[in-house]
């Protein structure tokens, strides 16, 4: 029996962005999925397309417990931290040997047959190395880990990612003298917010002016508008979406001390929140008993 878990992950800044090429930079954060996977003679009647995938593919049968602590469909990487986990689980239970390069490629795959070809590498690569990521369209690349004190707010709104990818498309169609500025802006902010890792007024005031150019390019929702001013309001440094937008996930940075009141009137707002911070671990084995 083996047990594994892998964390989830959050947008920082430069989400759409990074489909036009641009850099963004992600998070693993501390909530986790924790998956034991078990070998057996005959796999366990499988409900989700990712955990039937990661047995198929890797050629193993056996049974699967999984315990999540990342609401799924919410934009935190919830898919990809289960499949990185399982993936884990089944390489050290079958000893497959497989390299945590293997295993972040493999995930993505994986995402990417069940979601139609829509998935993105970075939520596979953030769940498997853990950290802080810079990511580009064709690579990502380890930064330097940065202890932020974050506060991520659950609309419990449902959003879709490709229908947000797809609604920035038709705007640099529709309007490029709008959405191409906009999305080069986005670009100024990650590239300035890499420079402030130290100054988290500054990366605070950064994520604000991120979220004004993601609204600007149609991705915001009444429900984040909500849950960003409700926390800047609280004493948050600055707030914005996370991920797709059109629902999901708002995050704010936080003065170490208004983690609490932040997170409070988040609640108040009828959401869910998490306080967190960087997760550096990644894919780790669980020691169980
Ligand atoms: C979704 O989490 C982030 C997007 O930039 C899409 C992607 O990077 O694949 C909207």
């Amino acid at each position: 029996m083996a047990t594994w878990s892998a964390p989830g992950k959050v947008f920082l800044f430069g989400e759409h962005a990074v489909v036009y090429g641009k850099p963004g930079i992600a998070m693993a954060i501390k909530p986790r999925v924790f998956v034991t996977v078990r070998r057996g003679r005959r796999t366990t009647e499988l409900k989700s397309a990712y955990l039937k995938e990661c047995f198929r593919r890797l050629n193993v049968k056996g049974s699967i417990y999984v315990r999540s602590q990342l609401t799924s469909s919410s934009g935190l990487g919830s898919s990809a931290a289960v499949t990185i986990a399982t993936l884990s689980a089944i390489n050290d239970e079958f000893g497959l040997s497989m390299t945590r390069d293997e295993i972040a490629r493999t995930g993505y795959e994986i995402e990417k047959k069940v979601q139609m070809g829509l998935a993105s590498p970075t939520d596979t690569y953030v769940s498997t190395f853990g950290g802080l990521v810079l990511v580009t369209q064709e690579s990502r690349r380890m930064l330097p880990p940065r202890n932020l004190p974050l506060v991520i707010g659950n609309t419990g709104v449902p959003h879709y990612t490709a229908q947000m990818v797809n609604h920035v498309r038709e705007m640099v169609k529709s309007h490029p003298g709008i959405a191409k500025p906009v999305i080069d802006a986005i670009e100024v902010v990650a590239q300035e917010a890499l420079r402030s890792f130290e100054d988290l007024k500054r990366l605070g005031w950064l994520m604000d002016v991120n979220q004004a150019l993601l609204e600007a390019l149609g991705v915001g929702h009444p429900a984040l508008s909500r849950l960003v001013v409700a926390a800047r309001t609280a004493g948050a440094f600055g707030a914005k979406l996370t991920g797709a937008g059109g629902g999901g996930c708002m995050i704010a940075i936080c003065p170490p001390r208004l983690k609490n009141r932040v997170a409070g009137a988040i609640t108040a707002c009828d959401a869910e929140a998490i306080i967190t911070t960087i997760d550096t671990e990644g894919a780790r084995r669980e020691r169980v008993g």
